[in-house]
């Protein structure tokens, strides 16, 4: 007798669904509720949301599913083939009077002065799904309305349906479970905890996303209707994971940022910087007309006489001391059009390389650019992430949101180099390695992935074994997520350990740059060595100097590099692009010695930084929401500007600014407006090839550099090329920056980190990676930005001021008790470069050994502890002493 194996079952990759007499196809498992909204018949809902796990709570989606009893509600059916559903019977229909009825039993009639009201859910389901009129003449209940529950949203608990989305979000998306439902019965209401605030960084969301009024925002409350709006859609650039939104304003002025739904960004969320620190823009401080410095005071002055003095300025150094001494700073707040366009100014018309749009706080740019680039939707099936950087959470806040999807809801292992755990997800193997030791503990973990045996030295339940299994053991892509976790160590370390990971099978590197665009600038030119669209100077010589008339003869110094020649007297001229190396700059001392070094300052910015008030002409620029073009992501996705409200004062883009300085120093830009840059960037910038205005316009999620179609070509324009690989991955890195031998400034002399940047390669000597040996009684500084840092963003938008951090030292308890001192005290702290007093806690997620401060741009802190050319940056901690020799 033969047996038959029994033919496994094939699940079928669609099936078919009658919706409403109509079939349709539908992937298997989809929600009833999202099939038919694909195809055309909308579903009332009040609970689910697309991005959230549906609970079918509000009953406000049921409808009839033949063979099955009762109405189900759709928005928790998965469809199955064949099924046959209604969802307009007169049974529906009564089931939705009935809900509706329900719901506005204790529903207020605040319709005329809700926020909501125009765009409510409620108010448009009722009026297309309600039963008209209702048999409820009692009295409603009341609760004391509105509740602030934290700094930026009101709560009207008698608005409130129950439909848990603000709930849900906060736990499921956030991991901020700070609100949630109390009582029970008709007295259940939402609210947050006694004594803690709703502080979320994405508190803003649960406004957006609650179907009534109950959540309002309190920037937005009373200011318009949304009758009253003209909206835009744009990306945020207030951090480099440009998430879309859709930017809104009313009578000339901004009045709201909503998050819009972009499947490979952002997913709909916002942080609340993002979403309310626009207030900035219509801030009293911005600088609306050129100044010029007469007898030693800024005056208003205008544009033509201010241009002519800039441009005479840069001239007349070029002339005396050449273009060498000429350097420009930062250009990561403009778009892509202003990058290319300072570049352009700055190498094909000034002749100076000295350009830089990051300052000392990230990563050398043919490392940034020269890897293989992975996608934010990469996390989503990687075989693990590896955080190699920055707190996502403080810096990027929604990469850190997908991040934390990957790992909680699909189960993507987590590999954490923060010297504190960086708290994704409960599962996240944490490897703790200290200052300055990642590129070590990297190695090590490298060695035990490849030999399969524990690693050297370590215990069977080392994390490090734990990460080396997963990365042996999971098959797919490696998402390293690389930044810089800490500004008071140097980028050696992570460099090295950014290395070692490298050599993983498949690996793709996700830049944690913060700065808006960061990755535009720096992809348009602004960093020495490179030339827009990922070339070297070399590479790209004979191409630039067609399009632009020429090129600088060697590569120039970076942001460390110009402040250290300039504070030697070589760098005569210097261009600030928005930026503010005395606030910024994570070595105060070098900065305040590099202005007082150089001759003339000349920046183009929006506010009257502490840079700016050092500045011979200051030149008004647009900002985000007054300003169109494009700007790219940490991912090199190339997204549209959109501008919503007119510009203040004369205030001019900076693309425009550049082309005016260009025409009075001999050069026609010949740009008239910000398409023909976009247009000139797709043309010359082999990267951007194919990235032209009009495949912008169209592409609904911009488009990831290199253009698809546009690779191969690419390829081969460029010879001998090692960054782009037709697929964009697996592409060796190898430096493309020279040594810097043609400069006029010596870099041996005044810039040897710039040197050892340029030397990067793979098989590097990391020598000077090692750490030095701690003192018994010093403390290992960390530290980086906080989501609300004091930076501009966050001073000048009323909204969020209130936000910003305190600057703290944090310490482990056990460091606490050695200074013998109790939380709260302030305490001396003391570096190679200064002293400061500042109150001290504890973090109990600190090893011992180790203390953080949160870099503040605008106030004593980090910057002025740090010495930049330092491997890492050791501080004393002791109490402070009152002559009475009491503790303070
Ligand atoms: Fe739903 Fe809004 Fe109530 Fe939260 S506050 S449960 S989102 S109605
Ligand atoms: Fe803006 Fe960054 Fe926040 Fe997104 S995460 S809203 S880009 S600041
Ligand atoms: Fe289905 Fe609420 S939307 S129960």
């Amino acid at each position: 007798m033969t047996t038959t194996e029994p033919t496994p079952a094939v699940k079928p990759d669609t099936v078919t669904v009658n919706i409403d007499g109509r079939e349709v196809a539908a992937k298997p498992g989809e929600l009833l509720i999202k099939v038919a909204q694909e195809h055309g018949v909308y579903i009332p809902r009040f609970c689910w949301h697309e991005r959230m796990k549906p609970v079918g709570m509000c009953r406000m989606c049921l409808v009839e599913v033949d063979g099955v009893r009762g109405f189900p509600p759709a928005c928790t059916t998965t469809v199955t083939d064949g099924m046959v559903c209604r969802t307009q019977t007169d049974a529906v229909k009564k089931i939705q009077d009935g809900v509706l009825e329900f719901l506005l039993v204790n529903h207020p009639l605040d319709c005329p002065v809700c926020d909501r009201g125009g765009e409510c859910p409620l108010q448009d389901q009722t009026l297309a799904f309600g039963p008209g009129e209702s048999r409820f003449t009692e009295e409603k209940r009341h609760f004391e309305k509105p509740i602030p529950i934290s700094e930026v949203v009101l709560l009207d608990r008698e608005r409130c349906i129950q439909c848990a989305r603000c709930t849900r979000f906060a736990d499921e998306i956030a991991g901020d479970p700070l609100i949630t439902f109390v009582e029970r019965g008709d007295r259940t209401e939402v609210l947050n905890f006694p004594d803690h605030p709703f502080a979320s960084y994405f508190s803003g969301n649960t406004v957006q996303i609650c179907p009534v009024g109950a959540l309002t925002a309190k920037p937005y409350r009373f200011r318009a209707r949304p009758w009253d709006l003209a909206t835009v859609e744009t990306s945020c650039t207030t951090c480099a994971v440009q998430c879309r939104g859709a930017l809104q304003s009313s009578t000339d002025r901004l009045v709201r940022f909503l998050g819009v739904d972009s499947e490979p960004v952002n997913h709909g969320w916002l942080c609340d910087k993002g979403r309310y620190g626009f207030e900035y823009v219509h801030a009293d401080t911005r600088v609306v007309e050129p100044l010029i410095r007469r007898g030693g005071e800024l005056v208003e002055t205008p544009w033509t006489e201010a241009l002519d003095a800039a441009a005479a300025a840069l001239q007349r150094v070029r002339d005396l001391h050449g273009p060498g001494s000429i350097a420009m700073l930062g250009g990561a707040r403009g778009s892509n059009e202003d990058a290319y366009a300072w570049a352009r100014l700055a190498k094909g018309v000034l002749g100076t390389d000295h350009v830089d749009a990051q300052l000392g706080d990230g990563l050398p740019a043919e490392v940034v650019l020269g890897l293989p680039r992975a996608e934010i939707g990469d996390c989503d099936r990687a075989a693990a992430i590896v955080l190699l950087g920055p707190d996502l959470k403080e810096e990027l806040p929604v990469l850190h949101l997908r991040v934390r999807r990957a790992a909680v809801e699909l189960g993507v292992p987590v590999i954490d180099f923060s010297v504190a755990d960086a708290a994704v997800s409960p599962s996240t193997i944490s490897l703790r390695p200290g200052p300055g030791e990642a590129g070590a503990v990297a190695e090590r973990l490298m060695s035990a992935v490849k030999s399969g045996a524990a690693a050297p030295g370590s215990r069977g339940d080392d994390p490090i074994n734990a990460a080396a299994a997963v990365l042996r053991e999971r098959e797919g892509t490696v998402v390293v997520v690389l930044g810089r976790g800490s500004l008071a160590e140097r980028a050696d370390a992570t460099l090295r350990a950014a290395a070692a990971l490298a050599e993983l099978a498949n690996v793709k590197f996700l830049s944690a740059l913060r700065r808006g665009n960061v990755h535009g600038a720096l992809e348009l030119g602004l960093a020495p060595g490179l030339l827009p669209g990922r070339v070297s100077t070399d590479e790209g010589r004979d191409a630039f100097t067609a399009a632009w008339g020429g090129v600088p003869a060697a590569p120039g110094l970076d942001a460390t590099g110009i402040l250290q020649a300039a504070a030697a007297g070589k760098i005569h001229a210097l261009v600030l692009l928005g930026c503010d190396p005395l606030a910024d700059f994570p070595d105060r001392a070098l900065a305040r010695d590099a202005f007082d070094g150089v001759g003339t300052v000349i920046a183009v910015d929006a506010f009257l930084s502490e840079s700016a008030r050092r500045a011979e002409v200051v030149l008004p620029a647009t900002l985000w929401g007054e300003k169109q073009g494009t700007v790219t992501n940490l991912e090199g996705r190339v997204q549209r500007l959109g501008r919503k409200v007119s510009p203040a004062g004369s205030a001019m883009d900076d693309w425009r600014i550049a082309a005016e300085l260009a025409l009075r120093l001999g050069a026609d830009f010949d740009l008239e407006q910000v398409d023909e840059v976009t247009d000139e960037i797709a043309t010359v910038a082999p990267a951007f090839a194919g990235a032209t205005s009009e495949l912008l316009r169209r592409a609904r999620d911009g488009v990831v550099l290199p253009v698809s179609e546009h690779r191969s070509e690419i390829v081969l324009r460029r010879s001998g090329l090692t960054i782009l690989s037709d697929d964009g991955s697996g592409a060796s890195w190898e430096p493309i920056r020279a040594t810097g031998e043609e400069l006029d400034v010596d870099p041996d002399e005044v810039a040897p980190e710039s040197v050892s940047a340029t030397t990067l390669s793979w098989d590097r000597k990391f020598g000077s990676t090692e750490t030095p040996a701690r003192d018994a009684y010093a403390l290992r500084l960390v530290t980086g930005h906080t989501l609300y840092d004091g930076g501009r963003a966050v001073t000048s938008s009323p909204a969020i001021a209130g936000l910003a951090h305190d600057i703290t030292l944090l310490v482990s308890g056990t460091d606490l008790s050695r200074i013998g001192v109790v939380e709260g005290t302030t305490v001396k702290v003391t570096s190679a470069h200064t002293t400061l007093e500042l109150a001290v806690h504890v973090d109990t997620r600190l090893p011992a050994g180790v203390a953080r401060l949160t870099f503040a741009p605008n106030a004593p802190g980090a910057a002025d502890l740090i010495d930049i050319s330092a491997p890492v940056t050791d501080v004393r901690v002791e109490t402070l002493r009152l002559s009475t020799g009491k503790l303070r």
